[in-house]
């Protein structure tokens, strides 16, 4: 028999799990009553010990039933009563229809679900909305934490009096969840992700009125990831202001009985939605409700699209595809109509009037729109963009740099940055990320090297040149830096350094109160609070008295030591850009550039000037609806669709890892093996590995340098006799599975906003399926099979190439050849190139490499080489290769690498130009006369 579930000790990975664990609790009452049902039909004697499991199962559950509004008081005392007075079959029949419509979700729009009587037959497999069928003919529902300190019975009459506003007009329907303290109310806004609005009263009380260890382990963790602090004498405004740390996209209402224009006045507390007096009609505040989720729903540029298509609009503009006339009526491409339906044609326009915008000068919707993702992602400017963060990055890059500025670089960073730098002229200083050799690939760049890049800068006297540093937040591989402490100390050293952080990948992490620290915009939010603390202000005095306001001390100290920037000084200029499409609902190449830069209006006329160059005269405007929509999403349910990534995330983790099978031959790599010790300076191992609780977990994300993104699984497949590729072919073609980047001897998984239950259960079973696959070959094989499995996974596995560091620039690309540091003049070596009489080529295995390795001249690349994977540039031009670099070519065993023809060899410079020293290096192309163009393939495009 079914025992009843007992109270278990936390697990971490429980903590992401509010939705599924709450179904888990359903299911488990589930299963007891109908083993309780059963028992009157088999005439079992242990009726007793059945009922007896129910009733824990119903207990366990009831307390976290609490913080939702459905099922609610009402069904829950029906339940409690069928269960006490031992109708078993009512109960159980009860239960379902409950798990149904809570699975369902049917609730938010069937009234039924909310009757006790209701006893309809229940199909599981309508779960899944049937492609075309309209889903969405009943406004979209939602719930308002009330927190009151008034009686239980006050709460009924709000609630009540709440339901009679409801309007026929009404575009949403909500129903209240009430809790009294403090604790409650901060545990019901992490555990209902369908609360949108939170209506808090003065004079609540601060302890939970629930005692489980589970729930305070929750609280706990939750109040301090947020930094969030009860102990003030105003617990209603103290939670007012922890919920918006938690959920900054929430609607507050804040009803005092105090004066409230005090409160309505007071600058901290401008983050509440209204303020009102606690005895006003509710309707006031039953339509500020509507209003405000109105806010967050209304999708200015998708919207207007919407109505544009439905005009009945004559085009005499070029662009024969809009209305779809041309498709529909043709003998020959119909199908291409019948396959995208008449929406996509109806809302294409080359038009930038008549209710659309130009994404190029928008005034209109499409500012709007952008407006209002800057207030979801916390920034103070957004940029819309339609061909990807490629473009992005060099808006960016083009905006905020000028010829002979130097550029701080991961060299490891997406080649968008590289051709950056080309574009703007920016010298490229590149620091380098940790190598993991191991699975080939690379960690983040340690704080200690950029801070050393910067002390050498000033050590050269070239630090004001330093303008710009580019780091990719998280990396592929799922590398988060610590933003904040990055940004804290570099501006330490350089007080006007601006920051690009590449959050190509990283754009759902807003909606994550756990990830949200470690974002460009969360780190700037914070470090903006923190620069005008007083105690900050303090301790920074207390570095100058030591240091000097020069920070005058040897490098040891300086990289040893935390550094505080100056509060007086500082100027904090951040800008962010992501890759809406790679983690939101939005078409391909939706891309935003964040701003939050207090310098911004300096450089605001480069900036449109950046997007002039770049951005398309024809965007394409579904990409712009997306990324409008995608806003919407996030701001409406991000929370709970990003807590779900990060939850299945961490069951692959679990189920691959300790699968007695499928972990003899593969395993995804935890936090401890992706990032080194030393980085790990809380102690931290792995959100997985048994005895971490949430407080380490809370602290590695506050302190530790990097962090690791639970969402990006490096599966590593060389130990079951697969290189990157090669099992990346396997799981599409014979298994229908996808993914993007592979390394030498693994592949990486990612989960996302997009994913469910069943994709993982798939995946799992694939495992299984291939691990089984394995075992049958070796044991069919006999010795032999065994021995070339195990020479292929020490192949794989252990003979690796070692990762190549940049070298340098060769010496005529660097104004000062022998300086400490290797900033060159990438777009000269870049143009320069373009000459084919100052090229060669060398075959790769030609022995004429190793004689000029060994005794010069140097061979210096002219063009960019990348390998993918890794899938960064192992060559810039002008840079010097040296013998690692060569031996780590020649030992790559992957097809695709741009800017490299095996049957022409390595675009070099030749020989006459790298010993014709006093021709100048800024030589414009522009009059020099072209000889031909460059032979090898320039990098395409790629992930
Ligand atoms: C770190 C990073 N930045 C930028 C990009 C380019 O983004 P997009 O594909 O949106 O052009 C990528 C693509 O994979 C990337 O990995």
């Amino acid at each position: 028999m079914n025992t009843p579930s007992k109270t278990e000790t936390p697990r971490v990975d429980q903590f992401f799990m509010a939705e599924e664990s709450r179904f888990d609790r359903w299911r488990n009452l589930l299963q007891a009553s109908r083993l309780w049902d059963r028992s009157f039909a088999l005439q079992d004697s242990s009726k007793a010990q059945y009922q007896t499991a129910v009733t824990s199962a119903f207990q366990e559950l009831r307390q976290w039933e609490d913080f939702f509004a459905y099922p609610g008081e009402k069904l829950l005392a029906s339940l409690e009563n069928r269960i006490f007075s031992g109708d078993a079959t009512g109960a159980a029949r009860l239960i379902q229809s409950i798990g149904n419509a809570l699975l369902t979700h049917s609730y938010r729009a069937n009234v039924g679900d909310w009757e006790s009587e209701d006893e309809t037959p229940i199909n599981l497999g309508e779960r899944v909305p049937v492609a075309g069928e309209d889903t969405a003919t009943h406004p979209p529902y939602f719930e308002v934490l009330v927190v009151s300190p008034a009686r239980r019975t006050a709460w009924q009459q709000l609630a009540q009096d709440l339901r009679r506003l409801r309007g026929l007009q009404d575009r949403f329907v909500y129903e209240p969840v009430f809790v009294s303290s403090f604790e409650d109310a901060v545990l019901a806004t992490i555990l209902n992700g369908g609360i949108e609005a939170v209506i808090v009263y003065e004079g609540i009380s601060l302890h939970s009125s629930h005692n489980s260890p589970v729930l305070r382990e929750f609280l706990t963790s939750h109040l301090a990831v947020g930094g969030i602090s009860p102990d003030s004498a105003d617990y209603s405004m103290a939670l007012a202001q922890g919920l918006k740390q938690l959920r900054p996209e929430l609607d507050i209402y804040f009803l005092s009985d105090r004066k409230v224009e005090s409160v309505a006045g007071d600058v901290n507390a401008n983050f509440l939605r209204r303020v009102f007096y606690q005895v006003e009609e509710p309707l006031e505040l039953h339509l500020s409700i509507l209003d405000g989720i109105a806010d967050r729903f209304d999708t200015p540029y998708f919207d207007n699209l919407q109505k544009y298509a439905q005009r009945p609009i004559g085009t005499f503009h070029a662009l024969p595809i809009a209305r779809g006339k041309s498709i529909f009526k043709s003998n020959w491409i119909s199908d291409m109509g019948k396959f995208y339906g008449i929406n996509i044609f109806l809302a294409e326009s080359s038009a930038t009037t008549g209710g659309l915008d130009s994404l190029l000068e928008p005034t209109g919707n499409i500012k709007v729109a952008q407006d209002k993702a800057a207030r979801a992602f916390g920034a103070d400017h957004v940029f819309f963009v339609t061909n990807g963060t490629s473009t992005s990055n060099k808006m960016v890059e083009q905006a905020l740099l000028g010829p002979g500025d130097i550029v701080l670089v991961d060299r490891n960073c997406h080649k968008s940055h590289h051709y950056g730098a080309v574009l703007s002229g920016a010298y490229p200083l590149y620091v380098e990320a940790y190598p993991l050799t191991q699975y080939s690939m690379y960690g983040a760049v340690p704080l200690r090297t950029i801070k050393k890049a910067l002390l050498d800068l000033k050590a050269e006297g070239r630090l004001d040149r330093a303008r710009l540093l580019v780091l990719t937040n998280c990396t592929f591989d799922g590398h988060i830096y610590n933003p904040e402490r990055v940004m804290e100390e570099c501006l330490a050293i350089k007080p006007d350094l601006i920051f690009l952080w590449d959050e190509a990948w990283f754009g759902f992490a807003r909606w994550s109160p756990f990830y949200r620290r470690r974002t460009a915009m969360g780190a700037a939010a914070i470090l903006e609070n923190k620069f005008k603390e007083p105690a900050y202000r303090a301790a920074y005095q207390e570095q100058e008295k030591k240091f000097g306001a020069d920070l005058n001390a040897d490098e040891k100290t300086l990289l040893g030591t935390r550094l505080l920037a100056n509060p007086g000084k500082v100027r904090l200029r951040v800008y962010q850009t992501n890759s809406t499409h790679k983690s939101m609902s939005c078409l391909r190449q939706g891309s935003m550039v964040l701003v939050k830069d207090q310098d911004y209006h300096t450089v605001e006329e480069q900036f449109h000037e950046a997007v002039f160059t770049h951005a398309s005269t024809s965007p394409n405007l579904q990409i712009i609806a997306t990324l409008d929509v995608a806003r919407r999403q996030m701001e409406l349910e991000g929370y709970e669709l990003v807590n779900r990534a990060i939850q299945l995330a961490l069951d692959v983790r679990r189920e691959i890892n300790s699968h007695p099978l499928i972990s003899k031959y593969f395993r995804v790599l935890g936090a401890d093996e992706m990032i080194p010790a030393e980085f790990r300076n809380s102690g931290f191992v792995d959100y997985l590995v048994l005895g971490v609780n949430w407080a380490t977990v809370v602290k590695a994300l506050r302190e530790d340098e990097f962090a690791l993104d639970v969402t990006r699984l490096t599966l590593v497949c060389g130990s079951a006799g697969f290189d990157g590729t090669q099992f990346k072919n396997l799981l599409a073609a014979d298994f229908d599975i996808q993914l993007n980047k592979t390394s030498r001897n693994s592949v990486l998984l990612q989960t996302n906003i997009n994913n469910t239950r069943s994709d993982i259960a798939q995946l799992i079973k694939v495992l299984v399926q291939i691990s089984q696959g394995i075992e049958k070959k070796l044991v069919e094989g006999g010795k032999s099979a065994k021995s070339a499995f195990e020479a292929r996974v020490k192949s794989l596995m252990t003979d690796v190439p070692d990762l190549p560091n940049f070298s340098r620039f060769f010496d005529r690309f660097r104004e000062n050849p022998s300086s400490r540091t290797s900033e060159g003049d990438m777009r000269a070596a870049f143009f320069a190139a373009y000459r084919e009489d100052q090229c060669e080529h060398l075959k790769l295995s030609s022995p004429e490499i190793d004689k000029r390795l060994k005794d010069g001249p140097e061979l210096v690349s002219a063009n960019f080489v990348i390998p993918y994977p890794p899938g960064f540039p192992i060559m810039v031009p002008g840079q010097v290769i040296n013998a690692q670099t060569i031996e780590f070519m020649r030992k790559l065993d992957v097809k695709e690498i741009h800017g490299f023809s095996a049957a022409l060899g390595l675009k070099l410079f030749n020989l006459s130009f790298l010993q014709s020293v006093n021709v100048p290096i800024k030589e414009p192309i522009a009059n020099t006369v072209r000889q031909g163009k460059p032979k090898t393939a320039r990098a395409a495009s790629g992930d």
